[in-house]
């Protein structure tokens, strides 16, 4: 990365303080990487270009190496940098991941941050296996991102009623957790549950995902005590003025999949082109419309001479 720029870490301590947020895209296809990084310049919005395991053993993103290498082709460090999504210490099909290979690979590459996921493990196993890679990752000057609690929606098999999940609050962050998570493991941003759900990845993939809800007093909650940049995933979906008040409350990391693999997969068997537009397009709408975040590196990165 360019040293004479910010990095990612700053930047997103500069979101969270100045209560706007980073959004993250994420790349199931290669060739979508393009278009994204277009969006974000187009917009002058500041963004993360990411993908996640799943998104290269069930989808087509290729790798960690190949979503590098597409990267240094596409990038513009002025409004995206590289994070690596979601590498589970468990999968969602229950079977454990060498977590430590894939993401000390993409350390050594040059990926200015990544995710940890042990969400699936007890609170003790989770702040270990971060803690592994926090010690990892910040040898190397790289950003950490874990989670805590319950994000539904990676698990294959049919999910519960949202409404009667996001009542019941349950899988929500516990806001004490969530300090001893912060403090044994040292990680940077923490993804918290506190009623959105990841788009769905099994049969359903297609269909159109829940209105889902957030709620502002246990973020409020979390936030008061850990005071770190806070990460809301499963970003597609949520209402509107769920999102917007999420932003003024200490979210300061949004990730955004489903609402641009949808009309990329809806399109590319008529036209691999027409596919492409369609990122763009909605990579736009989503910046503009759905999370108001354009111009937002005029305001954590204002304009000076590179
Ligand atoms: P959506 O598919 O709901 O946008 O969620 C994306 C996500 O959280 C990836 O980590």
């Amino acid at each position: 990365m360019n040293p004479s720029l910010p990095t990612t870490s700053e930047l997103m301590l500069r979101a969270f303080r100045a209560r706007t947020a980073v959004p993250g895209f994420n790349i199931p296809y290669l060739p979508m990487m393009a278009p994204v990084v277009r969006a974000l310049r187009d917009t002058r919005c500041f963004g993360l270009i990411m993908a996640a395991r799943l998104e290269w053993t069930k989808f087509q993103a290729g790798g960690i190496q190949p979503l590098f290498d597409e990267y240094q082709k596409v990038k513009d460090e002025r409004f995206t940098r590289l994070h690596l999504d979601h590498v589970p210490v468990i999968d969602e099909d229950q079977l454990l991941v060498d977590f430590e290979g894939d993401i000390g690979q993409a350390v050594a590459l040059g990926y200015d941050s990544v995710m940890v996921d042990g969400s699936r493990l007890s609170l003790a196993e989770n702040i270990a296996a971060t803690k592994r890679i926090v010690d990892l990752a910040h040898a190397q000057g790289v950003a950490v991102e874990a989670e805590l609690g319950a994000v539904f929606g990676h698990e294959s098999g049919p999910m519960p009623p949202y409404e009667e999940l996001f009542e019941s609050g349950r899988g929500f962050t516990d806001p004490a957790e969530a300090l001893e998570f912060v403090l044994g493991s040292g990680v940077d941003w923490l993804s918290v549950a506190i009623g959105s759900v990841h788009g769905v990845i099994s049969e359903k993939r297609t269909e159109k995902k829940v209105a889902a809800r957030l709620s502002i007093e246990r973020l409020d909650a979390i936030r008061e005590t850990i005071n770190i940049p806070i990460v809301l995933h499963g970003g597609t979906g949520i209402r509107k003025e769920y999102i917007i008040e999420s932003i003024r409350h200490g979210v300061a990391k949004i990730n955004v999949a489903t609402a641009i693999r949808q009309p990329y997969e809806a399109l590319l068997k008529e036209s691999p082109e027409k596919a492409l537009d369609a990122v763009y397009a909605e990579t736009v709408r989503v910046i503009r419309e759905d999370l108001e975040l354009e111009g937002s590196a005029d305001v954590i990165q204002p304009s000076r001479p590179a």
